[in-house]
């Protein structure tokens, strides 16, 4: 292998650039060059191919969003799309690839591959953390501790003037950024898509916090909610019950932006420098991940969407604890 490119996909993660800085300077350190391919599968397409070296990384580790740009491609999902974009790959002489997204962009990788040959290997990178085969996913701690600091300002706010929140969080429709962030910030209810959300049972618990003296409360509801957000959510319970004055917040785009924390740097970093040595022993159509401290490779069939369940223990403890 002379030659391989990277590129990030789907939406950006903070850690991204740090696992773009890792894949390029093991690849350097193999004697393998690397090109960047800007804005993911649009920019396979169009050829839009950058040269990599050291310099090209270097203070990127600490930034968030994508220095190799991000997009989402409908005509990736077309055989004459990957066509092209296997055209341009090969125009470039590349010999592998070294994808950074979510499901969408390993489920287009492992197609890719299979039509055109081309080996990709993933590094698991979106908030969302709904990947299977994996203890962490690049950019999920950022966005828990970015909302984990929201949270907590909306804390305050909620208990001066003794307010009901209802905060939406991201996670399209896995509830992993919801249940974890809502036993970090304690809240009062997560509502997340895996499980059923019963109004009336929200409202028992909310009557429960207020017969034990609560002035303020906290529901953190997952965007992908079958109660249909934290808008309808609160007027669903305002309907019936209007001890509180009711606030939504929705947190939106700022959890995907910012500086990756501890963990998305280390991880980017071993999970870059490890899709490059698969590439160079052979693997293909594999996502490295990390389980238990150790570098393992899942295959894109198994990792994508609706095999990572959700942890019930935890849900039992955000429960419990609330
Ligand atoms: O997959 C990451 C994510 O931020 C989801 O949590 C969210 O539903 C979606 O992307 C938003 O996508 P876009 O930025 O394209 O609106």
């Amino acid at each position: 292998m002379n030659r391989i490119a990277v590129f990030t996909s789907g939406g950006d993660a903070p850690g991204m650039n740090a696992c773009v800085r890792a894949v390029v300077r093991t690849a350097l350190l193999h004697n393998v060059e690397v090109y960047g391919i800007v804005r993911a599968y649009s920019g396979m397409i169009s050829g839009d191919f950058i040269p990599l070296d050291f310099n090209s990384v270097s203070n990127i580790i600490q930034r968030g969003g994508t220095i190799l740009k991000s997009a989402r491609c409908e005509e990736f999902r077309t055989s004459e799309g990957r066509a092209k974009a296997a055209a341009q790959l090969k125009k470039f002489n590349i010999d592998g690839v070294v994808a950074i997204g979510g499901d969408g962009t390993f489920t287009g990788a492992q197609i890719f591959t299979k039509e055109h040959g081309i080996p990709f290997i993933g590094c698991p990178g979106t908030i969302d953390n709904d990947l299977f085969g994996t203890d962490n996913i690049i950019g999920y701690d950022s966005a828990l501790n970015t909302v984990i600091e929201a949270v907590d300002k909306i804390r305050d706010t909620a208990d001066a003037h003794d307010r009901l929140f209802f905060v939406e969080v991201m996670g399209r429709d896995a509830g992993f950024i919801a249940l974890r962030s809502g036993i970090a910030v304690g809240a009062d209810a997560v509502l997340i898509p895996e499980t059923e959300t019963f109004v009336d049972s929200l409202i028992e618990r909310l009557k429960i916090g207020k017969a034990h003296h609560k002035t303020s409360s906290i529901i953190i509801v997952a965007e992908g909610d079958d109660g249909g957000g934290a808008y309808e959510v609160a007027r669903k319970v305002k309907e019936q019950y209007n001890y509180y004055e009711t606030k939504v917040t929705v947190l939106g785009h700022i959890q995907r932006g910012g500086s990756p924390s501890a963990s998305d740097r280390v991880l980017a970093s071993i999970l870059g420098k490890a899709a490059v040595e698969a590439l160079l022993k052979g693997k293909k159509n594999e996502m490295a991940d990390v389980i238990n401290r150790k570098v393992v490779f899942t295959s894109f069939t198994k990792a994508i969407k609706h095999h990572q369940q959700i942890n019930k223990d935890l849900l039992n403890l955000a429960e419990s604890l609330a």
